[in-house]
C-alpha cells in the first residue's frame, strides 16, 4: 500500500518541501530508496529497519520502495529517517492516516528507535509556516529552537514508538511553546564589558569609531598589551540586533548546529575567534554536506583573527571574497548555495617577530629587514579591507592600579547606536547601512571636505607618503568620527583624527 509523508530539506538557508512516497508490497523482499539520495540516505535504510524492529513492529519480508520527490533536487542529511519510518508503518497499517494531514516530519533515528536532533530546524520551521503546514513533528531537543516561530504546532518527540502512539491518539503530547520571558532573561547577559579594561583610552576610542561605522580594524601591539582583551569586547558595543537580523543569524547557527543550548534565538551579535590552524573550508564554509563557515557564523557580528600572521596564507586568501561581497558561494555538484557573511573584521598581531618593536619597556631584537619581511606577510588586498589600524601599548601601572570607574559597554554602545542611526537615515536610498560600505562614488557624494580639511589631508599625504587607497579610507573614517559628534560636515579635527589611523602605513608598509 502507498503512503505519502511530508518532510522538508534545506538548500542553503532555505527549506523546501519533499514528499516521501513509500510503497510496501508483497513479493520478493527488497528495499530501495530512489530520488537522488546521498550515502547518508542509503544508510537510513539500516537505521530505519532497526528502529522499526526495536520499537516492537514486525517488518516481515516485504518489498519496500521509497521515493523522495521531487527527484531533481539533491537531498542530504539524516532528517529523512523519521518520515521514511512513518511512511512504512503507515503502509503496513500500524498508523492511522487521518492524523497525517498538513503535518511535516523531521528526525534522525537511532537503531533503538530514539529520535536524535537535527541541524537547521529554524529555517525549516519558517518555511513550513510560510507554506501553510499545520504541524511539525520533530526531535524534542530541537523543539525549543523551532517554537520561536509562531502559528505552527511544534510537537517534540523522543522515540518512534511515541510518534506512533501520538498519531493513533493513544498518547497526548502538548505543543512546545517558547516563554518569551525566559528568553529575555538570557538576552544581553554578557560577562565581558569594556569597563574591565583599564586605561587604553586611545585604543577604546579607535574601537568605538570602528564599531560606529562598521569599519574593519587591525590591532598591533606587543605581547600582553591587551589586544585580545580589547577585541573580545567589541561585540558588546555594537548596536542590538533587530528581530529580523536575530532570525537570520539564528538560521545560520541552526544549520551549522552551533546554537547554544536553552537559547532558541540568538540575540547577541556573534563573536567568532577561530584558531589559526583553521582550514579554509571551516573558515568560509562548504564541505561534502555543506555547512556555513566561521565567516557566516560571524554574520552581523565580529570575526576576530587573533595573531593574524599565524594563519596560513591560503586561509587568509580565501577571506578576500567574503570580506568584499558579504556573501559566500559554496558550489556543489549540482547546486550552488549562498550563505550571508556580513561581519566586522578584527585582527590582531605583534609589530615584529620578537614582539617588542616600538615597546617602551623592552628592547626589540629584530633587524629592520626582519620587521619589513614580517609585516609584508599580510597581503595588500587584505590590508586594503582594513580601515583602521592602531598600535596598542602596554598600559601603565598607575592606570592598572587606578580603581576609578571606567565607561561601561552600555554607555559606549549608546553613542555607537546614535551614529549608526544617522548613517542608516543618510543612506536610506543607497542600499548601504554604514560608512564602511561607501564606494568611491558615494565617498565623493557624502564625504565632501572644506578647504581647510583638504589642506590637512594634502599635508598628511606628503608627510606620511600615503597611497590613493588610504585616501578613501581616511574619508570614510572621518565621516564616522563626524557622525559620532553629530556633525553634518566633516571638519578639520575629524580628518586629523582619521589620518592617525593610517599612520602605520608608512611605519610598516611604506605603501
Ligand atoms: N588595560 C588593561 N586593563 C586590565 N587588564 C589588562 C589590561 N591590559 C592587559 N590586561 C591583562 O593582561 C592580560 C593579557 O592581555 P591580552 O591577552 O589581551 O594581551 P595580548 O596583547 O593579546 O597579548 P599576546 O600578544 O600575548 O596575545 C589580560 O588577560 C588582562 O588580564
Ligand atoms: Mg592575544
Ligand atoms: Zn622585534
Amino acid at each position: 500500500m502507498l503512503s505519502i509523508i511530508k518532510t522538508m530539506s534545506l538548500q542553503g538557508l532555505d527549506g523546501y518541501l519533499i514528499d516521501v512516497q513509500v510503497d510496501v508490497t508483497g513479493g520478493i523482499p527488497n528495499w530501495d530508496i530512489v530520488g537522488l539520495p546521498d550515502t547518508s540516505i542509503r544508510e537510513a535504510k539500516e537505521r530505519v529497519r532497526a528502529a522499526i524492529k526495536n520499537s516492537g513492529f514486525e517488518l516481515q519480508s516485504r518489498k519496500i520502495l521509497v521515493n523522495l520527490a521531487p527527484a531533481s533536487t539533491k537531498k542530504e542529511g539524516s532528517l529523512f529517517d523519521l518520515p521514511i519510518a512513518i511512511g512504512i508503518l503507515c503502509s503496513i497499517e500500524k498508523i492511522k492516516k487521518e492524523n497525517l494531514e498538513k503535518t511535516v516530519f523531521i528526525g534522525e533515528l537511532s537503531l533503538d528507535g530514539r529520535i536524535n536532533s537535527v541541524r537547521g530546524i529554524l529555517p525549516i520551521c519558517i518555511e513550513c509556516k510560510k507554506i501553510g503546514v499545520k504541524r511539525l513533528i520533530i526531535p524534542s531537543v530541537n523543539s525549543l529552537e523551532a517554537s520561536i516561530v509562531n502559528g505552527i504546532e511544534i510537537i517534540g518527540v523522543n522515540t518512534l514508538k511515541q510518534v506512533v502512539n501520538f498519531l493513533n491518539n493513544e498518547e497526548k503530547i502538548l505543543p512546545s511553546k517558547t516563554d518569551w520571558t525566559d528568553v529575555i532573561k538570557n538576552i544581553n547577559k554578557l560577562s565581558l564589558d569594556f569597563s574591565d579594561v583599564r586605561g587604553q583610552e586611545e585604543a577604546k576610542r579607535a574601537i568605538e569609531i570602528a564599531a560606529a561605522g562598521g569599519h574593519n580594524i587591525l590591532l598591533i601591539g606587543s605581547p600582553g598589551s591587551g589586544k585580545t582583551m580589547l577585541a573580545k569586547r567589541i561585540s558588546t558595543i555594537l548596536p542590538d540586533l533587530s528581530f529580523e537580523e536575530a532570525l537570520e543569524v539564528t538560521k545560520i547557527h541552526s544549520i551549522a548546529g552551533t546554537l547554544p543550548k536553552n537559547l532558541p534565538i540568538i540575540t547577541n551579535r556573534p563573536f567568532r575567534a577561530p584558531h589559526h590552524t583553521i582550514s579554509p573550508i571551516s573558515l568560509v564554509g562548504g564541505g561534502r554536506i555543506p555547512k556555513p563557515g566561521e565567516v557566516s557564523l560571524a554574520h552581523y557580528g565580529v570575526l576576530f583573527l587573533d595573531e593574524l600572521l599565524e594563519f596560513n596564507r591560503n586561509t587568509l586568501e580565501v577571506l578576500r571574497g567574503p570580506l568584499e561581497d558579504g556573501i559566500v558561494n559554496v558550489s556543489r555538484a549540482n547546486a550552488s548555495l549562498t550563505y550571508p557573511c556580513n561581519f566586522m573584521f578584527v585582527a590582531s598581531m605583534n609589530p615584529c617577530p620578537c614582539g617588542y618593536y616600538g615597546a617602551k619597556d623592552k628592547e626589540c631584537t629584530c633587524t629592520p629587514q626582519a620587521i619589513t619581511k614580517y609585516m609584508g606577510k599580510i597581503s595588500g588586498p587584505l590590508l586594503d579591507r582594513i580601515d583602521i589600524q592602531i598600535e596598542i601599548s602596554q598600559v601603565k601601572y598607575e592606570k592598572l592600579d587606578n580603581m576609578q570607574k571606567n565607561e561601561t559597554s552600555q554607555i559606549i554602545k549608546e553613542r555607537v547606536n546614535k551614529a549608526r542611526k544617522i548613517q542608516i537615515k543618510r543612506y536610506k536610498n543607497e542600499k548601504i547601512y554604514s560608512n564602511s560600505e561607501l564606494t568611491p562614488k558615494l565617498i565623493e557624494k557624502y564625504c565632501k571636505l572644506n578647504n581647510a580639511s583638504k589642506e590637512i589631508l594634502k599635508n598628511a599625504f606628503e608627510r606620511l607618503g600615503l597611497s590613493a587607497r588610504a585616501y578613501g579610507r581616511i574619508l570614510k573614517v572621518a565621516r564616522t568620527i563626524a557622525d559620532l559628534q553629530d556633525c553634518i560636515n566633516i571638519e578639520k579635527r575629524h580628518i586629523a583624527e582619521a589620518i592617525q589611523y593610517r599612520s602605520l602605513d608608512k611605519k610598516y608598509w611604506k605603501n
